[in-house]
């Protein structure tokens, strides 16, 4: 209410409107402010909002969103571990699909294959997103290819850039590395529970902020754009896509995923070399198979079948 209106608000108008009393309303206008809304209050004439918090806060988000499930229920947190452990906690307490965590750092980000994923404070996002998709477990995969073709979708729709996806989920631009999503699941022998989808953007880092082991492999937006960008726009833009391409999955139409990720990912046929646990294939990059395992063509001719693994794109 009060960011819908310029002239102040008074408590009476607001407990009226809102059906509670003028007491409720004093603690909700407190607990803004102590979320860094600025709201003046003035004897007589009420209450009107001067300034909104330099981070996403769940109003913020939530404010104009756009989804119909995805971050109904949103828990935007200054500190965690790892935002997929909380969510992970989260959905083992029975949140919903769609329930979403972001933070404003990560102590213990995690990346794939058990590497770290730098999380300094306030100038990337870190999210997190509860699904629970009827399928089968053999086709998660097809839910990281569908978060990649989303996020890069959202990249482009709010930064007018469109990385291209290194596979299973990398998204790069100008060759190095913007983003990343990690994929873990809670699951039986053939029913998932729920599924944890992170993403992280690097969106304001800047060369003298990122740590010598990225240095020469990452990049951020500001980077790339020279100049700071609003992360709020990008976080809705990512939950409205997410939430598209992820009914396309539900409805069992994984061929268009793997038809857009084809496209922004333009792997095929290039040479590659993809290292798994201290092994490394060796090929052409031929396709992506239903479930989203990266097949390749090895010079004796035959084809080996990845699902998991480092590729690295030759030439
Ligand atoms: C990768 O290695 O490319 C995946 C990186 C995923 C990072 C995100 S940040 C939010 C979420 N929480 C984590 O601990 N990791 C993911």
């Amino acid at each position: 209410m009060l960011r819908e209106q310029e002239m102040p608000l008074s408590g009476a108008a607001m407990s009226k409107a809102l059906g509670i009393s003028r007491s409720a309303i004093w603690k909700h206008i407190t607990s803004l402010r102590r979320e860094g809304y600025l709201i003046e209050a003035k004897p007589a004439r009420g209450y009107r909002l001067v300034a909104v918090p330099q981070y996403p806060t769940q109003w913020e988000i939530q404010a104009d969103l756009g989804t119909e499930q995805f971050g109904k229920n949103i828990y935007v947190l200054p500190q965690v571990d790892s935002t997929n452990v909380v969510a992970f906690r989260l959905a083992l307490k029975g949140a919903q699909e769609g329930a979403v965590v972001f933070a404003e750092s990560q102590t213990k980000g995690k990346g794939r294959l058990g590497r770290r994923w730098e999380s300094p404070v306030g100038s990337n996002i870190y999210l997190s997103i509860i699904l629970k998709p009827k399928i089968p477990p053999s086709k998660i995969p097809l839910i990281t290819l569908m978060a990649a073709v989303a996020c890069a979708e959202a990249v482009e729709e709010v930064a007018g850039l469109l990385p291209t996806i290194k596979w299973p989920n990398d998204l790069l631009i100008e060759g190095k590395k913007l983003g990343g999503i990690l994929t873990e699941a809670d699951m039986e022998m053939d029913v998932i529970n729920f599924v944890v989808l992170g993403i992280g953007i690097n969106c304001n880092m800047t060369r003298t902020s990122f740590p010598p082991s990225i240095k020469d492999t990452a990049t951020s937006l500001q980077e790339v754009l020279g100049r700071e960008i609003s992360r709020l726009p990008l976080i809705q833009a990512i939950l409205r896509h997410l939430e598209q391409w992820y009914t396309i999955l539900v409805q069992g139409r994984g061929g268009e995923i793997r038809r857009r990720w084809k496209e922004l990912s333009q792997i095929k046929g290039k040479g590659v070399a993809v290292t798994f646990m201290g092994a490394v294939i060796k090929g052409t990059a031929l396709d992506i198979d239903d479930d989203g395992a990266l097949l390749v063509q090895e010079a004796g001719g035959g084809v080996k079948r990845i699902v998991a693994g480092d590729v690295h794109v030759r030439g």
